[in-house]
């Protein structure tokens, strides 16, 4: 599988390059991540919607009309060593949906009017334990987050336009790439 080693080695130098953090002795156990998929609500008015929970992504894609894309990368569902809690809050008007690991931003969207659902998932706060990066953008006039492991997706994103870089949601497992 070619496209798949070279898609191993770029994620091993991006990893070297990028690795900041000295790696602590503890680490989630890898076995227990599932993947996150990644829905779409299509037309005009952008949103997406992430969910480990296949159960969700049933309904959000019968009942309201969002398809599904993949996965966007690999997460825990119940808090292992070193992770942390990814938020979920949403707006149904506009519709948003945003995923933080900041309590503080969280609080100020249930300010704003977002509505709490709760821990969507658990990941690392920061690059350790063979993690990469969760790329949030932001897309204003369709008041959409986008939420990426993909850099190259990501820069290509930016470059087109409209889309806003909102840095690093946190670091996720993409594991599932190198994987036989
Ligand atoms: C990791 O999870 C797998 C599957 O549940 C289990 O078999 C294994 O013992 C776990 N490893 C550790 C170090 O806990
Ligand atoms: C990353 O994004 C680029 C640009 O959208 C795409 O061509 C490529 O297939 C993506 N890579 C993976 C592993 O999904």
């Amino acid at each position: 599988m070619p496209l798949l080693l070279a898609l191993c080695a770029f994620h091993a130098a991006a990893h070297d390059v990028s690795a900041r953090t000295p790696t602590p002795l503890t680490c989630g156990n890898a076995s227990d991540a599932v993947p996150l998929y990644c829905l779409a609500y299509p037309g005009a008015v952008n949103d997406y919607f992430y969910s480990p929970i296949v159960g969700d992504i049933d309904l959000i894609s019968h009942s309201d009309g969002y398809n599904l894309q993949g996965v966007a990368c690999y997460v825990f569902t119940t808090q292992e060593l070193s992770t942390i809690p990814l938020f979920h809050v949403y707006d149904s008007t506009t519709p948003d949906n945003l995923y933080t690991t900041s309590t503080g931003e969280r609080d100020l969207a249930l300010e704003n009017g977002y509505l709490d659902a709760g821990t969507v998932a658990y990941i690392y706060p920061s690059q350790i334990c063979g993690s990469v990066p969760f790329y949030r953008l932001y897309n204003a006039a369709g008041t959409a987050h986008y939420y990426t492991i993909n850099g190259t997706e990501r820069n290509a994103l930016l470059a087109a336009g409209g889309w806003a870089d909102e840095g690093i949601a946190g670091y996720v497992l993409d594991w599932s790439l190198c994987s036989p």
